[in-house]
């Protein structure tokens, strides 16, 4: 019989134990306990990974004769239809029934009777949560690493439009060289292309079947764990039964892949943010991603950006959550490790919505080059362009160079003019060598059109770099 809620305390004491394992148990679970105990309101989300699971233990077990093949049959039969109960948003969860294993076995039992008893031979939930779990972590993985790829995508097509646009590049947030738009957005490939491979590294040590483990020693049944690691997609089981049970590296690696991507995500909108003030104006977003203020109408804010940079929080805390939860944790199985999951779906859901806006985001931003171009000449950011002049032309040492061009600057700053708009005369009152041939390098689009070593801003690089990150990241 199956424990049912009260909401008595004092009636508690005389319920039902708890069918799955209730043997030797005369009473059922404080109605505290059940609370304390249950994780049916958020492990349901494991329901098609488990059904799976069950369905690859099921067909083993047939073919290594431990199950008949007509209870491999019900079970099968019975499994899909509870797989369609839950996906028509018929099946009645019961809290009584603590997880999302024994509400599903319970169902069976409902639906198919004494065949249900024998699905969870050579098998306990510790590897059954652990098979689930692992399970849809990759799923999740598989969906960021897509999101990661579309975002790269939406900075590429910007990279495209702007490989040649001149902007200010910084470094302590003040004036340093000029750059341009398209090279900004192509750092930020590089660094959701490290995100792919964190997933994607992580993915690959995940993918190991912990199902066969049992409780934690492995079982005395003689199960193919080849065969249901196999039919789930993994690549071998886990080799250890103790390990496949208590490990929870792959969550722990899964959300530490998206914290750096939260947080990376995070430096974008800064920029973003800073980009969309009137001081700057260097890129506009569109009305989809921006909104008003219900008392300022001059107002368009970029929240969508301000979101992200806040969402990195709950992700990074996710982490964290997780690494306090695992700390400390003798082998094997404790019941502490079910905190493992409602961090984690967080975290996997905010991750998704994230890229999804800032895909959204990047793909309708619209650059504004003249304002940057304005204030790319800016903060004398042509002056390393002239001290390397004095060393190509004039031959003076790097340290003498930048000594001359730091006079020259403090002459510009003290006439309140920009380099290039300094004569030569009193350039030469600096450096009586300096002649014509130096106002080459101190434009913007000379800057950035001579930073051509590998990896540098010249737009033709630029252009190289958009082709070969296609290539590279497959877009
Ligand atoms: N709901 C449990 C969890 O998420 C399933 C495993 C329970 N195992 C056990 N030995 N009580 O961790």
């Amino acid at each position: 019989m199956s424990s049912k809620k009260t909401g008595s305390k004092g009636a508690n004491q005389h319920k039902g134990a708890n069918q799955q394992w209730g043997g030797r148990f005369d009473h059922g679970p404080d109605e505290i306990m059940e609370r304390i105990n249950a994780s049916i309101d958020f492990d349901r989300r494991l329901y098609a990974q488990d059904i799976g699971g069950s369905l690859a233990h099921a067909k083993m077990l047939v073919q290594q004769g431990i199950l008949s093949a007509e209870d491999g049959a019900e079970i099968e039969h019975g499994l899909n239809t509870i797989s369609r109960e839950i996906e028509a948003g018929e099946f009645v969860f019961d809290p009584a029934l603590e997880d999302i294993h024994m509400n599903i076995e319970a169902r069976l039992k409902s639906l198919i009777g004494d065949a249900a008893g024998r699905l969870h031979t050579a098998r306990s939930r510790n590897d059954q949560v652990a098979t689930d779990f692992r399970l849809w972590v990759r799923d999740a993985n598989d969906r960021i690493e897509a999101g990661l790829r579309d975002l790269q995508a939406a900075l590429i097509a910007q990279a495209e439009r702007h490989a040649g646009t001149v902007m200010p590049g910084f470094t302590h947030l003040q004036t340093a060289q000029p750059v341009t738009f398209g090279h900004h957005m192509m750092a930020y490939v590089e660094m959701f292309g490290r995100d792919r491979g964190r997933f994607a590294d992580a993915r690959a040590r995940a993918n190991e079947s912990p199902l066969g483990a049992a409780a934690l020693a492995g079982t005395s049944f003689g199960i193919d764990r080849k065969m249901t690691a196999t039919a789930l997609g993994f690549d071998r089981p886990m080799a250890n039964s103790m390990d496949a049970v208590s490990d929870r590296d792959f969550a722990l690696e899964f959300l530490a892949a998206c914290t750096v991507m939260a947080l990376h995500a995070s430096r974008l909108c800064e920029e973003i943010v800073i980009w969309c003030t009137p001081g700057f104006g260097f890129v506009r977003l569109s009305d989809a991603y921006s909104t008003g203020s219900s008392i300022m109408p001059q107002k368009r804010n970029p929240d969508a950006a301000e979101l992200i940079r806040g969402k990195v929080g709950r992700v990074a805390g996710a982490l964290n959550n997780l690494i306090l939860v695992m700390k400390g944790l003798p082998l094997t199985y404790a019941k502490d490790m079910q905190e493992d999951k409602e961090p984690l779906f967080d975290a996997a859901d905010t991750a998704e919505l994230i890229l999804a806006a800032l895909s959204g985001m990047i793909k309708d931003m619209e650059a504004v080059p003249t304002a940057m171009a304005a204030q790319a000449g800016t903060g004398y950011s042509t002056a390393t362009d002239l001290a390397d002049w004095l060393v190509r032309a004039l031959g003076l040492a790097f340290r003498d160079a930048h000594h001359v061009t730091g006079r020259i600057v403090s002459l510009a700053e003290s006439k309140g003019v920009q380099l290039h708009d300094l004569n030569i005369a009193d350039m030469q009152t600096v450096e009586a060598r300096i002649n014509q041939d130096v106002f080459d390098v101190l434009s913007v689009e000379a800057s950035v059109a001579s930073r051509v070593s590998e990896g540098g801003t010249a737009p033709e690089n630029v252009r190289q770099a958009i082709s070969l990150a296609k290539k590279r990241f497959g877009i």
